[in-house]
């Protein structure tokens, strides 16, 4: 398997240089754990009242660290900064229509203390929930960390859910506000949000509260529980006080992806998110005070809160927000916002690297990427296919690719190369961060299996770890406690399977629930759709499992083709071939639909749970305003009755 090491000149920049150093604190967090996160937390943070107290384990899996210390989240990402950075830029903001706003960190100050004190005027207090129904605009940020400074609990909704998953959200977190906007824009269109939102609300008897940022002078219709922003906030002060918080207590609430069964409400809490968000940012990032940072998720998903804001903000850095939807009107927009802004660091997901290679495999030949210095990936395997023309095409071999695994219930990066060290291998996220006790076991604990795939699992609570689910205690032991022991003793399972390498590293290959089952074999869908997407004619795809009266499973295939195919009876012969070759005989695709475009996530991840259901005959009764095109359905649906 060939390594790619880092080039040199990383190396000698970077916070973390060296395999040796890498070592050596894995070895000092081995055999003094909880004083070494202890002394991370004392030097990396500004507290109130510093830390004395590390892991408190009493009543486990609900575990506690650094209890009853002070800390401010906001102070952390903003004031802190103010000595030093003040007139630094903290944000670029790019409008969908190439309006530009550079934000230094000393406006940011100004701006959320104004909105923290207009959130006090509407009675919000310490502990109220306030629901976030934004467009990815500066007022939410302004928003996220005007909660933060007084310690109202942010919950994020993406804009584009219907009212009734708002409905629903506003509901299960009792939110007493919801902040809104007139409008969006995506793609070129506008979308009004506050309808939305009055309709989400119309059967609430508790009635929220409804703040609307006015993005234009369009005509909305304002009701009796509705505050405009804009005037409002002109009688604000630039000065508010900062709420001192225990380091345990709640930060915000974030529903899961949604991916993978019903969504829930993940806690996060203050000091455990913010340490490890500071760090990851800091070291797997290797964020440095020149850097321009862009992170293209969108901030309602946790790779949006943790490193578009969070992360870049608590290190003191520069991080670009970009409104719209990065690839739209086409995969220039990516490259041009890269040359403007001079953005070094770019993290994103491997759907996003797929379609600008779909879209124009030599576009980046036309601009000067020369400032793009490492590219991060995160949601799913990056396939060798898309990594091997992202290394020759735009980094001409010179650069890392760096492929990050975690979840949004472990808040930050767990395991992923440190990007001037690791040697990285295409699809593998290669090891644990140091400080991360991460490893692949059996449901007892063993650990002995190497190059087979098994149970992904934390061994060692850290600090940045859930908090539990919003009012379930049963459900988040069931969720991540209950299948893996070690001395009987339950870790952290993360629903992956994952193989070790000869080398110790980690290879993610697919969830627990992407499985496919054929005559008794564990297939992954990620490992055949890898396979398939190498056909010249294929852009993206995905397999699902259907019943078949034999073999009881059978592989059936979804695509989205970039050339114009007549004879699907040929292109079947021809990929099942190559999975004869690559895979197993036993893996055959039985039959192939060809279809527009894939059902995703907003944040690109394939919800092949709902292309199940379509083989199946089952009716998707389960939410899909989660998705980025929930029209798509309906033509699958379509054209699987008509043509299979
Ligand atoms: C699941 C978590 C990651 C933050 C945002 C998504 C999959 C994530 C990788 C990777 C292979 C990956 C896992 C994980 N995943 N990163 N680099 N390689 N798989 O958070 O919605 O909680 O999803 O995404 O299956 O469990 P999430």
């Amino acid at each position: 398997m060939q390594l790619f090491n880092p080039p040199e000149n990383l190396q000698k920049k970077a916070h973390i240089k060296s395999m040796e150093q890498y070592l050596e604190i894995q070895k000092e967090f081995e055999e003094d754990y909880n004083n070494k996160w202890l002394e991370l937390a004392k030097d990396n943070l500004e507290w109130f009242k510093k830390p004395e107290i590390s892991l408190n384990g009493e009543n486990a899996p609900f575990y506690k660290w650094f209890e009853d210390w002070e800390i401010n989240a906001a102070y952390e990402c903003i004031d802190a900064n103010l000595e030093k950075n003040a007139d630094k830029i903290a944000i670029i903001f790019e409008a969908e229509n190439w309006e530009v706003t550079k934000i230094t960190y000393k406006k940011l100050s100004q701006q959320v203390n104004k909105t923290a004190n207009l959130l006090k005027k509407l009675w919000i207090q310490k502990w109220d929930r306030v629901a976030l129904y934004m467009p990815m605009i500066l007022e939410s940020i302004y928003a996220i960390l005007a909660c933060t400074r007084i310690w109202a609990i942010h919950n994020i909704v993406f804009w584009w859910f219907s009212s009734g998953a708002l409905e629903e959200r506003i509901v299960s977190c009792s939110a007493k506000l919801v902040i809104t906007a007139d409008w969006a824009y995506r793609k070129w269109k506008a979308y009004n949000l506050k309808n939305t939102v009055d309709k989400a609300i119309e059967n609430i008897d508790s009635k929220p509260k409804v703040l609307v940022i006015k993005r234009n002078n369009i005509e909305i219709k304002i009701n009796e529980n509705d505050y405009i922003y804009n005037d409002l906030i002109l009688e604000e002060s630039e000065v508010c006080e900062v709420e001192k918080l225990s380091s345990e207590d709640l930060l915000f609430l974030l529903y899961t992806s949604g991916s993978t069964g019903k969504p829930k409400w993940v806690k996060h809490s203050i000091w455990g998110y913010l340490l490890w968000v500071k760090l990851t940012t800091k070291w797997a990032f290797d964020l440095q005070k020149w850097d321009v940072f862009w992170c293209t998720a969108d901030i309602w998903w946790i790779t949006g809160h943790t490193y578009s804001i969070y992360g870049p903000l608590l290190n003191g850095g520069t991080t670009v927000i970009y409104e719209g939807v990065p690839t739209y009107p086409d995969a220039w927009r990516v490259w041009e916002i890269i040359e403007k802004h001079k953005v070094n660091k770019f993290y994103t997901a491997p759907t996003l690297i797929r379609s600008l290679h779909k879209l124009c495999k030599d576009l980046p030949k036309n601009y000067d990427l020369s400032s793009l210095e490492i590219l991060w990936t995160v949601w799913e395997p990056i396939n060798p296919e898309a990594w091997n023309w992202f290394y020759e095409m735009v980094w001409q071999k010179k650069c890392p690719i760096v492929d990050t695994w975690w979840q949004t219930e472990t808040w930050g990066h767990m395991i992923a190369p440190l990007p001037a060290v690791t040697p990285t291998i295409p699809w593998v996220a290669t090891l644990p961060m140091p400080w991360i006790m991460a490893n692949i076991l059996d449901k007892n604990g063993e650990d002995i299996w190497y190059n087979k795939k098994w149970l992904l699992c934390i061994t060692k609570p850290w600090p940045s770890m859930i908090r539990w689910l919003w009012e379930d205690d049963e459900k988040f032991i069931k969720s991540y406690f209950s299948d893996v022991k070690i001395d009987w003793k339950p870790v952290y399972f993360s629903w992956d399977w994952a193989i070790k390498l000869d080398n110790n590293y980690i290879k993610i290959t697919w969830r627990l629930d992407d499985v496919i089952n054929v005559s008794g074999h564990r297939i992954g869908t990620a490992e055949v759709e890898d396979i398939i997407s190498k056909n010249e004619s294929v852009a993206e795809c995905s397999v699902v499992w259907r019943k078949d009266k034999i073999t009881w499973e059978n592989i059936f295939w979804f695509i989205v083709i970039k050339k114009e195919i007549n004879k699907k009876q040929e292109l079947l012969s021809e990929i099942n071939l190559q999975l004869r070759k690559n895979i197993w005989p036993i893996v055959k695709l039985d039959d192939l639909l060809i279809i527009e475009g894939l059902p995703k996530t907003r944040s690109g991840k394939i919800m092949r749970r709902l292309l199940r259901s379509i083989t199946a005959w089952e009716k998707i009764t389960s939410d899909i305003s989660t998705l980025e095109n929930p029209k798509i359905i309906e033509e699958i649906e379509k054209l699987y009755n008509e043509n299979i």
